[in-house]
């Protein structure tokens, strides 16, 4: 036997996966806070309310009536009914039909799922930079080739129509669009999303569109890509349930296509995950029918919390934050207080988790190219006062670090 264990012997494309980066700085901010530090942490992409108790309560009493057996490898047919009659009411897309949806286990798995069934090795992927991880690596596990779009903070972080034409080429399969963006809390206007729709409709590209937070709208009007009459032609809508019902735990998510490509992407779940949890979908099926005024109060919570941390990181010397109109989360500038400490930008957010306890994934390497560079990433999901301690902590280190320069 050779001297690596075969069982380290991985393939050429599970090696193309990356751990996130910015669950090592959780995994950092633990250890920190096992030294007796009370850490406060703008890392965390999940909300800070459990789920709706009418949802647990669905999922209680599915197990209790022992619904805990395999079901449809697409979904149970009351959820894709469900999912189909939500999303065209919310979206205005008005007629998707259940056989138009599959049933994923979480987002992640729906990301997952699109990309391993249309990536071949050499596809080009236009991926958004800076952008949620799994994308480019799930690009790569599939021997694509990602195709990054600097987002730019003068235009918001939107990903514009120009950008997209610029970096087209008659190798692009797909782009991934995820609006609104994690991790900068922009929105693409009506204007972005028709340009980039037409430029794919030309070019017979698909347009994956990750809209998990579709629901955290605090300005302007969201606009969905199925808006477009021809979404059945092209166009890969994601979501789940994760951050509006704040099921992260749960693992539900969904993908609505047309019909025919729905079952392509079934032989793929059963060769996959079988089906997704049989009781959780049975809840999901009740967050989405039942009543959903518990989210206005989240949302109203969220713009409070929303409007005094960037009013709070605009009062920091050196850094300055856009008003995201939309997710949980902003994207602070602290270009800087790094030009003047020499600073890369996980020196600094390092230096602020282990001396004040503070924790803000870096832009750089957690999402994860190069645009982030210079910017930090700050999820206000918790209450206004620990973001208010949070932030005189960060006053006082960014002034330790300021004076020292
Ligand atoms: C942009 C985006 N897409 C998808 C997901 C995946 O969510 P889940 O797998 O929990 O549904 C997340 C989670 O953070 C996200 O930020």
């Amino acid at each position: 036997m050779s001297a690596e264990k075969p069982t380290l012997s991985f393939s050429n494309s599970v090696l193309q996966l990356e751990m996130e980066k910015a669950f090592e700085y959780l995994d950092k901010a633990r250890e920190v806070a096992s030294r007796g530090v009370d850490v406060i942490s703008f890392g965390i992409g999940q909300p800070d309310t459990p789920t709706p108790e009418h949802i647990r309560e669905a999922a209680k009493k599915a197990l209790d009536e022992g619904f805990t057996g395999y079901v449809s490898p697409p979904g149970i047919p009351e959820l894709r009914e469900a999912i189909a009659n939500y999303i065209s009411e919310f979206t205005g897309a008005g007629d998707i039909k259940p056989e138009e949806v599959i049933v994923t286990p979480g987002g992640k798995g729906a990301i997952f799922m699109a990309i391993a069934s249309y990536i071949s090795p050499g596809d080009e992927v236009i991926v958004q930079d800076p952008g949620f991880p799994a994308y480019e690596c799930t690009v790569r596990y599939a021997g694509g080739k990602p195709v990054f779009i600097p987002l730019k903070e003068e235009e918001g972080f939107r990903l514009t129509p120009e950008a997209v034409q610029e970096h087209i080429t008659p190798k692009t399969k797909m782009i991934i669009l995820n609006n609104p963006h994690n991790p900068t809390g922009s929105m693409c206007t009506k204007q972005d999303i028709q340009g980039i729709l037409e430029i794919a409709k030309e070019n017979g590209i698909i347009v994956l569109s990750d809209e998990i937070y579709d629901h955290f709208i605090y300005e302007g009007q969201f606009h969905s890509v199925l808006e477009d009459p021809d979404w059945r032609d092209y166009i890969l809508y994601l979501n789940g349930f994760s951050k509006t019902y704040s099921m992260t735990g749960w693992r539900l998510g969904y993908i609505i296509t047309n019909a025919k490509a729905i079952e392509r992407l079934t032989v793929f779940a059963v060769n996959n995950f079988s089906c997704v949890t049989s009781f959780a979908q049975k809840a999901a099926v009740v967050a989405l029918t039942g009543p959903q005024d518990f989210f206005k109060e989240v949302l109203a919570e969220y713009r409070r919390r929303r409007d005094f941390t960037v009013e709070a990181f605009n009062s920091l010397p050196g850094v300055r934050v856009l008003k995201a109109p939309a997710t949980f989360y902003l994207f602070p500038n602290v270009k800087e207080i790094l030009e003047q400490t020499g600073m890369t930008t996980e020196q600094f957010s390092l230096k602020m988790l282990e001396e004040k306890g503070v924790v803000m994934p870096p832009g750089v390497p957690s999402f994860p190219l190069k645009a982030g560079e210079g910017y930090v990433r700050v999820s206000y999901v918790q209450p206004i006062e620990r973001i208010k301690q949070g932030v005189e902590r960060l006053r006082q280190g960014i002034e330790e670090l300021l004076e020292k320069a």
